[in-house]
């Protein structure tokens, strides 16, 4: 207990709003800490796998998922190809898609935002074709979920250098520590704090690594969502209501997320109950 209480106290001094002060590295090293105290077991590489690198007792039925044909896989491969007829190659933020997915999210100087491989998969598409696309699943998911195939084994390096990322850097470390919806929680209460700790019937996953796999594939959803759809769910979880898939608030949140992830490996196994 005295430990989860340290913890909570240096975490949440980290939380600021003032650009100046931001350093990304002391906080990912910070977090990185905590989860090393509370399972000092569990090697680093291990985070991308989620709430399995915490919960033995399912871990055997996600390994004998991911050594069979995933329930994914056709969904991938659809999304390549899908990539391919939508012609996104032509774009030259997508033309190297094992690139695309490193390099998201990012900071745009110009346009003063965060911009996701979500957000640049939906405009290319648009450029494209004339038309709109989805936000949280379907030909979105896919072909996010294929172009990020391509960097399989890469490492997540998001980078938060000019004064403008600081700052959206900040508000999305804000958001996820805020506490919100009718059970006054914080992201962090749950992925941070309880991580490994029981919910219902659930077990808490790590937020460190939580965006390595994404978009994931969700038994519950039968089918492959993006990570801001999983934040709507989550938002639910919290009582709270959510926001929508692609503003703001979410990408500057996903740029924090990503950043606490910096060094460890993208994955292509995406299945999560
Ligand atoms: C009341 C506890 C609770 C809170 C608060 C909560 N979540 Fe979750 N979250 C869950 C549960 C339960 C799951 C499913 C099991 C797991 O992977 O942890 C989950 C899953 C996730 C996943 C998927 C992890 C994976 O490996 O695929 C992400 C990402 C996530 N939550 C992000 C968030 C964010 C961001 C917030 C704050 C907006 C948040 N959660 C708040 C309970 C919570």
């Amino acid at each position: 207990m005295k430990k989860l209480i340290t913890a909570v106290v240096s975490l949440g001094l980290m939380v600021g709003t003032a650009s100046a002060g931001t350093d990304v590295e002391a906080d990912r090293k910070a977090f990185v800490g905590h989860f090393k105290s509370i399972k000092p077991n569990v090697e680093f590489a291990d985070y991308t796998n989620g709430v399995y690198a915490y919960d033995e007792g399912s871990r055997d039925q996600f390994e004998e998922i991911l050594d069979g044909i995933p329930p994914y896989e056709e969904a991938v491969e659809k999304g390549g190809a899908e990539f391919e007829k939508f012609g996104l190659g032509k774009c030259a933020a997508l033309a190297d898609p094992a690139a695309a997915r490193v390099k998201h999210p990012y900071y745009d100087e110009a346009a003063g935002t965060v911009v996701t491989l979500e957000g640049t998969i939906r405009k290319c598409y648009t450029e494209q074709t004339g038309k709109k696309m989805g936000t949280m699943k379907g030909k979105l998911a896919r072909i996010s979920a294929w172009v990020s195939d391509q960097a399989a084994g890469e490492k997540v390096n998001v980078k938060v250098e000019s004064d403008g990322a600081k700052a959206a850097y900040e508000r999305g470390k804000a958001t996820f520590y805020a506490k919100r919806g009718q059970f006054n929680m914080s992201c962090a209460d749950c992925h941070v704090y309880q991580a490994g700790k029981k919910a219902r019937a659930d077990i808490l996953s790590p937020a460190l690594g939580h965006t390595t796999h994404v978009p994931m594939y969700r038994a519950k959803w039968g089918g492959i969502g993006t990570l801001h759809r999983r934040y709507g769910g989550c938002y639910k979880n919290m009582r709270a209501k959510p926001i929508m898939a692609q503003d703001e608030v979410y990408r500057d949140m996903e740029f924090f997320h990503q950043a606490m992830s910096n060094g460890l490996e993208i994955t292509d196994a995406r299945y999560r109950k």
